[in-house]
């Protein structure tokens, strides 16, 4: 099947800015560093999770379903922005919200993506167990069943693997986006840096780029599970996305760079190279970035510069995924900064 062929949902603003930023490159002494906007998809705040929720909304609409259901931690992006895609879209939506993070604090449980779940009109589940996948997908079934037995149709945003990753596909359109902007600029890329979390936007940016016959290379920095677990789970995606658009056998174990040195203590926890990263990027360039997801990996980058994983001549983009309303739900760990 061609990427045209799915059914899409248009909801992210496209194409998202791509810019310099000169005084991280500066400061850094490496190669140029770049930033890729997708913090500026809108829909609520913005973030990489537009992208990949217009091929789930697009299957819900052809499917003709009328309730939206997720799971994701209880500070998810994903989630917050699955809650405005069904309110734009005229649909009904039930989350299902994770104690993935140990933090206890009321800001958590409450301020930054919770707020706006509440504010976007989404019905609120909670549910005990952060790393129980397929439990955490059974309670997402539960949830439908009641829709069905109240007479409605219930479409649920399956994110564990065994499920086809429909919101790689945007990140496939994505790196297009990406190759586009860089020779419209006349500039050339060698490395994009992102955040691995569920690997669909890992997988994604892999195959667009391997569509369009560019070998950039893509580093992803683990935010929720250790390298080899990672490794794995982005070759396996890869490879199914690969499949999903027609084109097999394009992503080999060389493709995948995955690196879980600045996972920290774990996902959601705190570490030093992350308050570092978040202040710079704030401090240098203006960004805001988030301490689970963004603030990680471009605390990668900036490790893998100062180790000379880059030549000076080299450009670096990093894919800047968005998380911006979680800085709030996160506060006190930033208290430090
Ligand atoms: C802000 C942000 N960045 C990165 C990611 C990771 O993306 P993926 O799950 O596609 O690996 C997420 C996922 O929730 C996110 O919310």
């Amino acid at each position: 099947m061609a990427i045209s062929d799915y059914p899409r949902a248009i909801l992210a603003h496209s194409p998202t800015p791509l810019e310099a930023m000169p005084n991280l490159s500066r400061m850094l002494g490496g190669p140029s560093l770049l930033v890729k906007r997708d913090d500026c998809t809108g829909l609520a705040m913005g973030g990489n999770k537009a992208r990949q929720l217009e091929f789930y909304f697009g299957d819900a609409q052809a499917q003709g379903a009328d309730t939206v259901i997720i799971t994701g931690a209880v500070q998810s992006n994903f989630v917050r922005m699955t809650a405005a895609a069904a309110a734009k879209l005229g649909m009904a939506c039930e989350i299902q919200l994770e104690n993935r993070v140990a933090t206890k604090t009321l800001e958590y449980k409450v301020s930054g993506n919770v707020l706006l779940d509440r504010l976007l009109g989404a019905k609120i589940h909670y549910f005990p167990e952060g790393e129980d996948e397929a439990g955490a997908d059974k309670g997402l079934e539960d949830i439908a069943e009641r829709v069905r037995g109240e007479g409605g149709k219930p479409y649920v945003i399956h994110l564990s693997p065994g499920h086809p990753p429909l919101g790689a596909l945007g990140y496939v359109v994505g790196a297009g986006e990406i190759l586009d902007q860089i020779a419209e600029q006349g500039i050339q890329v060698d490395v994009i840096v992102l955040a691995s979390g569920s690997a669909a936007t890992h997988a994604g940016v892999l195959v667009g780029l391997r569509h369009r016959d560019s070998d950039i290379k893509v580093i992803g920095v683990c935010v929720r599970r250790q390298q080899d677990q990672q490794f794995d789970r982005v070759l396996n995606q890869a490879n199914t996305v690969a499949e999903m658009v027609g084109l097999s056998n394009a992503i080999t174990k060389g493709d995948i760079h995955v690196t879980d040195d600045y996972l920290g203590p774990g996902y959601g926890q705190s570490s030093p190279e992350m308050l570092e990263a978040m202040a710079l990027a704030a401090r240098e360039e203006g960004l805001l970035l988030d301490p689970v997801y963004t603030g990680k990996a471009l605390a990668g980058l900036i490790g893998l510069v100062r180790s000379d994983a880059f030549s000076q001549e080299q450009t670096v983009l990093f894919l800047h995924t968005g998380g911006t309303p979680a800085l709030f739900g996160y506060r006190t760990i930033l208290d430090g900064i």
